[in-house]
């Protein structure tokens, strides 16, 4: 089995465009026999920015390598998955402060990456794709500005994830082309990726 982790950042939920993309891709993905998909949906999860006592536990436990406590389960599921999924609307041009919050979590020396005196730091993660789906309002698609798709092509390549692709419905705010004729675009390229992802 290829076990796909599909992490869900859509704030809108029900409203996001950016979720309509990633059910298109999964429910496409589905249709392999090998594949199996584990959810979590970011929106429902107890995530809070690291300060105070929260953030003193996690530097304790990782000096005494307690890896196992409850505290890293989301770096635990994040190293073991074969595939990364991401959906995430463009927000402040990068993502919601959400994922960011979900990606320091993954971040443990000792789970996700490593360092030592030959290597520097390297990444640990079984992964061998990550993909990123999102949605724009404006056209920023190869823009050095979109920070998100870079951001998150850095952190595939430090967790030692080889291969990373992103998918973007750009320009939807614009009023320039209807937001179904570009959504149906980016949708038909995630189907096609699925059969080969
Ligand atoms: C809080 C917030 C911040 C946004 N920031 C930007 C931005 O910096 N640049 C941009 O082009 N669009 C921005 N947008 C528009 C969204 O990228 C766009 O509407 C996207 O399709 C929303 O995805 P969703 O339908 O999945 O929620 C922002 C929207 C919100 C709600």
């Amino acid at each position: 089995m290829t076990t796909v982790l599909y992490i869900d950042c859509c704030i809108r939920e029900e409203q996001s465009r950016t979720r309509k993309l990633a059910e298109a891709f999964l429910t496409a993905l589905s249709q392999r026999d090998e594949i199996a998909l584990n959810r979590l949906t970011l929106m429902d999860e107890p995530l809070v920015p690291f300060t105070g006592g929260f953030f003193r536990q996690r530097e304790e436990l990782i000096a005494a390598g307690e890896f196992s406590h409850p505290r890293f389960r989301y770096a635990r599921q994040f190293q073991q998955a074969d595939r990364i999924v991401i959906a995430a609307p463009f927000w402040d041009l990068s993502f919601p402060a959400l994922l960011k919050i979900y990606l320091e979590n993954v971040n443990v020396q000792g789970i996700t990456f490593d360092c030592n005196e030959q290597n520097g730091c390297f990444g640990i993660c079984k992964a061998e794709k990550m993909l990123f789906l999102t949605t724009r309002g404006g056209a920023l698609e190869g823009n050095p500005m979109d920070n998100g798709t870079k951001y998150l092509r850095d952190m595939a390549t430090f967790f030692g994830i080889p291969a990373f692709e992103h998918i973007a419905a750009d320009g939807l705010d614009l009023g320039i082309e209807p937001v179904e004729t570009i959504l149906s675009r980016a949708i038909e390229r995630a189907k096609e990726l699925a059969t080969s992802f």
